[in-house]
């Protein structure tokens, strides 16, 4: 059984910098991993390459046994992966709707073969995150960071996604923003998506994740339980050197 995700032996040079460094890991389907360290460890850079925004210098990602590292970033979402970004990118001059609209233009199999009209698709994802009815006509700039984290979700629900990559999920959010979307991201959980979860918050990120895994420098230094890596040494040292 091959898994959702696998990363093997991936490298990304910038110049001289190495910001992936001989990385490999595992995401089984319908497990969620965390993706931790300190802050320019390289863990936006191994999202982008495995969207292909980044193509890396060698190695190679594997989506359920298939390579992907060729494939346009159109087709890796055809095929099932897609991710959040740190600083959320929402189509500004559109409203909640709309922006999901974008999500299930390209590729979605199922709106083809489904006889529910585009406008009721869109509307029982927003739903799904957590919108409200009068939350849909609202344009980005109207809404708060929470939700604006849920809109980036539901655009990456629309493509149809097996495999979301959610960079730093919680940045920005209260307290009652953050309990939101660790439910929302529950729900997803037992409906059966799979998750690589990056967040600099790891209180938020313990109850959601299965296993951690730490970089720093943009290579593995350790890989658990998420008690395994919070204890392990070269993780503690790595934090507290970022600090
Ligand atoms: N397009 C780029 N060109 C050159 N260097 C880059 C580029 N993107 C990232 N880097 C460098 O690669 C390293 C990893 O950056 P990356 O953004 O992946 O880290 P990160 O772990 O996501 O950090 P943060 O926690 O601050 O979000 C950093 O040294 C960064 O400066
Ligand atoms: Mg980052």
């Amino acid at each position: 059984m091959s898994a959702a995700l696998r990363i093997t032996n991936l490298v990304k040079r910038f110049g001289g910098l190495v910001a992936t460094d001989n990385l490999s890991f595992d995401v089984e389907d319908g497990q969620s991993v965390g993706l931790i360290g300190p802050n320019g460890a390289g863990k936006t850079t191994v999202f982008a390459q495995i969207m292909g925004e980044h193509r890396q210098t060698s190695g190679s990602i594997e989506l359920y046994g298939r390579e992907i590292s060729s494939d346009s970033t159109p087709e890796r979402i055809r095929r099932g992966v897609s991710r959040t970004y740190q600083v959320p990118r929402p189509f500004t001059d559109m409203n909640v709707l709309e922006n999901i609209r974008v999500g299930l233009m390209p590729n979605n199999i199922w709106q083809m073969i489904t006889a529910k009209p585009r406008y009721q698709q869109e509307t029982e994802i927003a739903l799904s995150v957590g919108f409200t009815e009068t939350d849909l006509q609202k344009t980005p700039g109207e809404l708060a960071m929470g939700d604006l984290r849920k809109l980036e979700m539901a655009r990456t629900i629309a493509t149809g996604t097996k495999v979301m990559l959610l960079d730093e999920v919680f940045a920005g959010l209260t307290v009652a923003e953050i309990a939101q979307i660790t439910v929302l991201i529950q729900q997803m959980r037992q409906d059966g998506m799979t998750f690589l979860i990056v967040s600099h918050d790891l209180k938020a990120l313990e109850p959601l994740v299965d296993k951690v895994i730490a970089i720093n420098y943009g290579s593995k230094i350790a890989e658990g339980s998420f008690n395994e890596v919070l204890n392990d040494e070269a993780v503690r040292s790595s934090y507290l050197g970022a600090a």
